[in-house]
């Protein structure tokens, strides 16, 4: 019976694509989100309540007397809004304050790794000006990696083969932060893989890849992630059973025995060499944005069955079946973007409705979206759209996907051309 009624949390692209498969659930019968964008107001009821206004979340959810509510970004995680909707005993699918900090502190993140014996990079803790040139030598030979222990938006961490850069950059965060990481540097291909956990189980989504620079060929500022594509063939069948044995078993168990359950999806970031044996270079605490957009729609099962579940502790009483299908998402990213992002400015040629043909289905992912007075679409954010397709390959999802973001018109907009290529 569609009787449940939801709250999704957040405003971007990944709340779009939660929505979408929230609508479709034969369980929903009411679906809100806040803030949400202009494409999940065809969907859900927006309602304008920020992602980090916690009290007034914690109102709206105990209004509309919400049966789940689905955390979106980090931010409300960190400040605890799961703990609080524990209190009033409404279930929430994203992890209570105290583990989202495996986002909020790449330091901690890197502690529970030793405590659970999961592989990363080795690294220095940095306080003290006097340890910094003993600490770069140790690491050198290849580019150093300087992260700050602070949510920094993607403007954290520095990787630089230039030993007086990542000698500043120490020294700057040392002056702000109080005490700074520096890793050893992990070569390889990334990947991300997004595991959906509670106290009874997990379940690993099939695995991605992002593109996190600006421009093509991985040139150009870093961004939140500028397209993506799912399965990334760079996880192997075998590199899968690695991850699985050597990260995801162990984390789940440190985060089973930590007391109260991790309930929401880890995000974990790997790093692949030649030899096949990953490493974790990040944990987020919640569905990476692209790769939410083109990982769920791969699910066949029903995705409010599977996060109502994670939320509850009821996971492994589902079993939980893929499409045997490819998808891929590139981003309409507004002009400025990532620096200093152009915003409401008319756009022109989104559908609504997703498009089937031949086994494929291509869709739009509404990001930084909004309306103006006259009701026309326009762009509020960096990131304005995606445009995303599935498909039996993944030369077909990127060839439709291209071929729909062709359609769509906002002045001064870019986008990268080369979405997959190292798969392709
Ligand atoms: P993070 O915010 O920790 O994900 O780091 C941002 C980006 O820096 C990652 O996506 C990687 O491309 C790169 N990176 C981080 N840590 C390392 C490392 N130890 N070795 C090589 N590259 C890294
Ligand atoms: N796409 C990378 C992230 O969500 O962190």
């Amino acid at each position: 019976m569609a009787d449940k009624v939801v709250l999704v949390v957040g405003g971007g692209g990944r709340e779009h694509a939660l929505c979408m498969e929230l609508k479709q659930s034969k369980h929903v019968g009411e679906l809100h989100c806040a803030p949400g964008n202009a494409g999940t107001s065809y969907l859900a009821k927006n309602h304008s309540i920020s992602a980090t206004d916690i009290e007034g979340l914690l109102e709206l959810s105990k209004t509309l007397n919400a049966d789940l509510v689905v955390v979106g970004p980090e931010a409300p995680l960190c400040a605890e809004l799961a703990d609080r909707l524990s209190e009033l005993e409404i279930p929430c699918f994203g992890p209570i304050g105290i583990l989202a900090h495996l986002e909020g502190s790449k330091l901690h993140a890197k502690q529970v790794m030793q405590d659970a014996n999961v592989p990363t990079a080795a690294f220095h803790v940095l306080s003290k000006s006097s340890d910094i040139e003993a600490a770069l030598d140790d690491f050198a030979g290849n580019p150093w990696v300087v992260k700050r222990d602070v949510l920094a938006g993607g403007k954290g961490v520095v990787v630089t083969s230039q030993r007086d850069e990542a000698r500043s950059f120490i020294e700057q965060s040392i002056q702000t932060d109080g005490q700074v990481l520096l890793e050893d540097f992990l070569p390889g291909e990334e990947a991300s893989m997004l595991v959906i956990m509670d106290g009874s189980g997990y379940v690993c989504l099939p695995a991605s890849q992002d593109h996190k620079r600006a421009f093509d060929g991985d040139e150009g500022p870093n961004t939140g992630g500028m397209g993506a594509y799912c399965p990334a063939p760079v996880v192997t069948d075998a590199v899968r059973q690695k991850t699985i044995e050597s990260i995801i078993e162990p984390m789940h168990q440190y985060l089973v025995a930590s007391g109260t359950p991790y309930r929401g999806v880890l995000y974990v970031g790997l790093m692949i060499p030649e030899s096949g044996e990953p490493n974790v270079v990040e944990f987020n605490v919640r569905f990476g944005d692209p790769e939410c957009q083109i990982t769920l729609p791969l699910i066949k099962t029903d995705v409010f069955e599977i996060l109502e579940a994670a939320a509850t502790d009821r996971l492994a009483e589902l079993d939980i079946e893929f499409h045997d299908l490819f998808a891929t998402s590139v981003v309409l990213a507004a002009e400025g973007y990532p620096q200093s992002p152009v915003k409401g400015r008319q756009i022109h040629g989104v559908s609504q409705e997703p498009i089937h043909a031949d086994g494929t289905t291509a869709w739009v992912n509404h990001a930084g979206t909004g309306f103006n007075a006259e009701g026309q679409l326009i762009s509020t954010g960096g990131r304005v759209l995606s445009c995303s397709a599935s498909g039996p390959t993944l030369e077909a999802s990127v060839k439709l996907a291209y071929a729909l973001i062709e359609t769509i018109e906002l002045e001064g907009s870019h986008y990268r051309t080369d979405i997959a290529f190292r798969a392709l």
